[in-house]
């Protein structure tokens, strides 16, 4: 009933919807992009904070970073890090189409090494969304690259939880740990909203 209020009151997104709907469609991607009231969320916190360098872990087709890059300020770049060769041909594919090319960057390289690479606390903005057994690393690795006062988004952080839900118990436990980690973390203001897949939303002390 609330999501097909809000479909009534909302503003169409024709362009994120054409993206999705021909990636689905036509070339067949695995339906793991955000959510839609996470989408929107997403983008509206990057509007408020204005950032100027946001990692995005796992890209597949590019939705959710057409709704960052959208919502980045002149000079604000986006690397979203993607391990599927055809999933980040795709995504460029995508973004160059919806003509945020120069504002996101998609890299074909896994995104703990891509981590690794950068100094601290360079980041305004990080956006976790790729293997769920992995959140506890992808944590530890960004949250030092994080500056004080920057965002941490992380997606399907409560899906798992419900009973008929397809994890495996290493992406239940890795979810699981994850949430853990920050709601017990001195280092972070932290929220879960409750939207479809669970959206984590934290601002780094
Ligand atoms: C849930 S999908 C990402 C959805 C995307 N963020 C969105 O909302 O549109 C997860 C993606 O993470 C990628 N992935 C998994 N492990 C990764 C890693 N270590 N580094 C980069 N990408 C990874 C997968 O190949 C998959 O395409």
């Amino acid at each position: 009933m609330r999501t097909a209020y809000l479909r009534t009151i909302l503003t169409r997104d024709d362009t994120a919807d054409l993206l999705l709907r021909r990636s689905l469609l036509e070339d067949r991607m695995p339906t793991t992009q955000i959510d839609d009231a996470g989408a929107r969320l997403l983008s509206v916190l990057m509007r408020l904070l204005q950032p100027r360098r946001v990692v995005e872990i796992g890209t597949s087709f590019g939705y959710a970073s057409l709704h960052i890059a959208r919502a980045l300020p002149e000079g604000g770049h986006l690397v979203s890090l993607e391990t599927d060769p055809r999933a980040a041909a795709i995504a460029r594919r995508n973004l160059a189409e919806a003509g945020q090319s120069s504002q996101a960057e998609v890299r074909e390289e896994d995104a703990l090494a891509y981590l690794e690479t950068l100094p601290e606390t360079v980041l305004d903005a990080v956006f976790i969304d790729g293997a769920k057994e992995d959140y506890p690393r992808y944590l530890a690795a960004a949250f030092p690259k994080l500056r004080s006062g920057g965002l941490l988004v992380a997606d399907d952080t409560l899906c798992w939880v419900d009973p008929d839900t397809v994890f495996s118990n290493a992406e239940r436990a890795g979810l699981d740990r994850f949430n853990q980690a920050l709601a017990q973390s001195p280092s972070i203001d932290l929220a879960i909203a409750n939207t479809e897949n669970g959206l984590l939303i934290g601002v780094k002390r």
